[in-house]
C-alpha cells in the first residue's frame, strides 16, 4: 500500500475499507470495578468477539486490532502469561466460528516470538481461514512499527535500491487496502508504535469509551464520521 495520488470520494461518501483499532483501556476498565487486570483483559476479549461478529455488515474489506505491542513485554510477567492464555482460549473457542462466517484472519507482527503452542494455534487458524474470502481480521501481535519497518527495510536493501515503494512492498500489510481510519479507544491520544507508516494519510477518531465497553455502534459511529472527512493527501 501506498499513499494515493489524488483525492477521493467527497463528503459523505467515503466507505472505510480498512480500519484499525488500538484497543486500549481493560486496566482501568477493571480498576474502575475494583476488578483485577486479567478481568479487564478477559472482558477485552468479549468486546473483540463480539465486535467481530458486528462488524460483518459494516462493508469493511480489512479490521486490523492491536493486541499485543512489541512494548508490552516490558509488562509483568503473569500480566503476559494471562494475555497469552487469553489468546489461546479464543482461538480454541472462535476459530470454527469465524472460519464459518467466511472471516479471513492475518497476523502482522513477529508472532513466531511466542511459544511454541501459541504459535502453532496460530498458523493452523491462518490455515483454516487462508482460502475465505470475507472481512479481513488482521491481529497484531507482537507488533511494533519500528520493528516492521526495520525488517521490511532489511528485506528492500537485500534487493536493490531502498524508496517507499520498495518498503511497503515488505511491510507485513502489503497484501492489505491502504489504512483509512485508525481508532484508539481509552482517552489515550497516540499511536504507541502502532501502524506510524500505514498512518501516514489515515484518519484518526479517539474515544474516551474503554476498550471492554466497545462496541459495532461505536464503530458505525467512527465509519459515519470518516465519511464526511474530505482526505487531500497533499493535494487541493
Ligand atoms: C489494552 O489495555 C490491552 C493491552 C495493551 C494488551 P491495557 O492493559 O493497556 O489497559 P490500561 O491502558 O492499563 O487501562
Ligand atoms: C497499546 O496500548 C498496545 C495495545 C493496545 C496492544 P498500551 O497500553 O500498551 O500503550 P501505552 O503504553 O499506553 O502507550
Ligand atoms: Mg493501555
Amino acid at each position: 500500500m501506498s499513499v494515493p495520488a489524488a483525492k477521493t470520494g467527497g463528503p459523505g461518501e467515503a466507505q472505510a475499507r480498512h480500519v484499525a483499532i488500538i484497543m486500549d483501556g481493560n486496566g482501568r476498565w477493571a480498576k474502575k470495578r475494583r476488578m483485577p487486570r486479567a478481568f479487564g483483559h478477559q472482558k477485552g476479549v468479549e468486546a473483540v468477539r463480539a465486535l467481530v461478529r458486528g462488524a460483518q455488515g459494516l462493508g469493511l474489506e480489512v479490521l486490523t486490532l492491536y493486541a499485543f505491542s512489541t512494548e508490552n513485554w516490558r509488562r509483568p510477567e503473569d500480566e503476559i502469561s494471562d494475555l497469552m492464555g487469553l489468546m489461546e482460549r479464543f482461538i480454541l473457542s472462535d476459530l470454527e466460528e469465524m472460519a464459518g462466517n467466511n472471516i479471513r484472519l492475518k497476523i502482522i507482527g513477529d508472532y513466531k516470538a511466542f511459544k511454541g503452542e501459541l504459535v502453532d494455534l496460530i498458523e493452523g487458524a491462518l490455515t483454516r481461514t487462508a482460502a475465505n474470502t470475507g472481512t479481513t481480521i488482521a491481529v497484531a501481535l507482537n507488533y511494533g512499527s519500528m520493528d516492521e519497518i526495520a525488517r521490511a527495510a532489511t528485506k528492500a536493501a537485500a534487493e536493490g535500491p531502498i524508496t517507499p515503494e520498495t518498503i511497503a512492498r515488505h511491510l507485513d500489510t502489503a497484501d492489505l487496502p491502504p489504512l483509512d481510519l485508525l481508532i484508539r479507544t481509552s482517552g489515550e491520544e497516540r499511536l504507541s508504535n502502532f501502524l506510524l507508516w500505514q498512518a501516514a494519510y489515515a484518519e484518526l477518531w479517539f474515544t474516551d469509551v474503554l476498550w471492554p465497553d466497545f462496541t459495532a455502534d461505536h464503530l458505525k459511529q467512527a465509519m459515519q464520521d470518516f465519511a464526511t472527512r474530505e482526505r487531500r493527501y497533499g493535494g487541493r
